[in-house]
Parts: structure tokens; C-alpha cells; sequence
């Protein structure tokens, strides 16, 4: 059976639906963020401080080529993961592709912890958002479903999956 894939920026809730919808579909679940996490023994955000965005873009690259091989999963992605046309192509052939948006002010609001996302722990974070968002934007945007998850919580956003499958 085809893989479920979430993609979507930061904050918009690809780790806790994508949890709720394995379980909910007692498939199993797999956060691509905490299997690199795993297997270096390291907080993404000090693979970032110690070896850089580039390295960590290449851990990534290496696990969804693994992840890929997967059947039956649900799998959530980093925010990043769609700046690689390779992954994207990778997961494309392995399942149906889901794409989590919200609005800025709820990706604010959600990404507030601080020392959790590297890419995000700058002094003008809006900014940040609004850029990064806006250079990504068409790119999550080549998912075979879209869900604004600004007004729902991830139960609702689970069951809202269930009704594309
Ligand atoms: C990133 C998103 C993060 C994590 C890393 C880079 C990004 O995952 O992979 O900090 O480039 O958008 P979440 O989307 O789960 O926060």
C-alpha cells in the first residue's frame, strides 16, 4: 500500500497529524526530523550550529531515499524537505503527497520555542517566516492535496485526510 507523505512549512502541524493519522489508520509512522535525530544522536539544531545547513540537507537527502522504500507509512517531513527536487521526486513515487499550509500569524504563533529551529532563532523571525514561506510557496504547492490547518486542530486535520483517501 502507498505511503502517506506530509510536507508543508514549519508549524503547520506535519508531526502531530501525522501521528494522530497512523494511529488512526494503524499504519506506522515515521518523523523523518526525529530518525535524523536518532541516528546521529544529535538535536537537528546542533547539526546545524556544528556542521552547517549543507550537512544537514544531505542527512536529509540520505534518509528519505531510505524512507522511500517504505510501504504502508506515514511519513512527515521537515519544511525543507521540498527544496530538493530529488526528494520530492522520491517521495512523489512512494505515496500520495499532503501538504500542510497556515496562515503566517499561526506559523508565528506555533514556532515561538526558541532553540528548536535553527533556521528560525533570529532577531526578526517575522521577516524570516514571510521570506521563506514566499520562496517555498509554489513548491508545496506540487502536493496532491492542500489543507490549511490555521483554524483546526491536528485531530480535525487527521480526519480531513481520511476523507481524501
Ligand atoms: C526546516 C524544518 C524543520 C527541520 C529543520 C529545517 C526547514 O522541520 O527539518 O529545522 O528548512 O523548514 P519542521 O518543519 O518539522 O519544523
Amino acid at each position: 500500500m502507498k505511503n502517506i507523505v506530509l510536507i508543508g512549512f514549519m508549524g503547520t502541524g506535519k508531526t502531530s497529524t501525522g501521528r494522530l493519522l497512523a494511529g488512526r489508520l494503524n499504519r506506522p509512522f515515521v518523523d523523518v526530523d526525529k530518525k535524523i535525530e536518532k541516528e546521529t544522536g544529535l538535536a537537528i539544531s546542533d547539526i546545524f550550529q556544528l556542521y552547517g545547513e549543507d550537512h544537514f540537507r544531505q542527512l536529509e537527502r540520505e534518509v528519505i531515499s531510505r524512507v522511500a522504500r517504505y510501504t504502508n507509512t506515514v511519513i512527515a517531513t521537515g519544511g525543507g524537505v521540498v527544496l530538493k527536487q530529488e526528494n520530492m521526486v522520491r517521495l512523489k513515487n512512494t505515496g500520495i503527497i499532503i501538504s500542510l499550509t497556515a496562515s503566517l500569524d499561526t506559523i508565528l504563533e506555533r514556532t515561538s520555542r526558541r532553540g528548536v529551529r535553527p533556521l528560525l532563532d533570529c532577531e526578526d523571525r517575522a521577516e524570516r517566516v514571510a521570506r521563506l514561506f514566499q520562496e517555498r510557496a509554489s513548491l508545496y504547492m506540487r502536493a496532491d492535496y492542500t489543507i490549511d490547518t490555521s483554524c483546526m486542530p491536528p485531530h480535525q486535520v487527521t480526519e480531513k485526510i481520511i476523507g481524501l483517501l
